[in-house]
């Protein structure tokens, strides 16, 4: 994510961009058959999934057509979510709504099992106001979840960063996955990194740094279990 900055906390780039780029889908990052194992080892296919921030993304048809059966969405953007319940409108598992993730109210408290993230927290610590959104983004997903459900953050964020802002918002016990970048665009070559095994966290995620190296060509993924004792 660089460039256009501060325009990606607001629902009227969205709009915009979405109504530009109609053709889709586009998926930020990582397309779902290369997260299919992770997902597969943390979210059984009998929860109840939110995909915050969806997009036009094809992660959510990827995961009904692996076997979920019930995967809720929601984005800023009125755009995009009209155009999604049109194009999987004979997909019941698939629900499409408006609805901004800084306030979820409609949702009661623990109504998911899992919630997925990929790129949506990154586009709000773009904006205006980016922490106190970030904050109450991240409050509204630990609310929306059930006590030992599973919110998994896909993010370039590194866990210096990322780390202070998940465990301000609720008590999560959180294991660090890592995947290769250039496998988001098909290439077949080794991976340098076991997408399924953890990498070991140390408290303030420097001894991350210091195995991956600097600047390492990776997306970051979170695997926070909600743990309220
Ligand atoms: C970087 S895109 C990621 C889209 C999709 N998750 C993917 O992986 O391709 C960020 C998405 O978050 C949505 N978004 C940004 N701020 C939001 C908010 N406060 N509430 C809900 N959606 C938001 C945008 O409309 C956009 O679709």
């Amino acid at each position: 994510m660089t460039g256009t900055g501060q325009a990606y906390g607001e629902s009227w780039y969205w709009d915009k961009r979405y109504t530009d780029e109609a053709a889709g889908p586009f998926d930020w990052y990582q397309k779902y058959p290369s997260l299919k194992p992770l997902l597969n080892l943390y979210v059984p296919h009998n929860y109840r999934v939110l995909i915050v921030g969806c997009g036009n993304s094809a992660f959510s048809e990827g995961m009904v057509d692996d076997g979920y059966e019930d995967v809720v969405n929601v984005d800023i953007s009125s755009v995009v979510i009209e155009a999604m319940q049109k194009k999987y409108s004979d997909r019941p598992q698939l629900k499409y709504m408006k609805m901004d993730t800084r306030d979820m109210s409609c949702f009661e408290g623990g109504s998911f099992d899992g919630v997925v993230d990929k790129g949506t927290l990154d586009s709000i610590l773009c904006g205006q106001s980016s922490q106190q959104n970030a904050a109450k983004m991240l409050s509204e997903v630990g609310r929306v979840l059930k006590d030992k459900g599973v919110y998994i953050l896909i993010t370039y964020g590194t866990p210096v960063f990322r780390l202070p802002l998940l465990r301000n918002s609720c008590l999560w016990s959180i294991k660090l996955h890592v995947i290769d970048k250039q496998l988001s665009e098909g290439n077949s070559r080794q991976r340098k990194w076991e997408l399924t095994s953890p990498i070991p966290l140390d408290g303030d995620g420097k001894s991350v740094e210091a195995m991956l190296g600097e600047n390492p060509d990776v997306h970051y993924i979170y695997v926070c279990i909600k743990d309220n004792r």
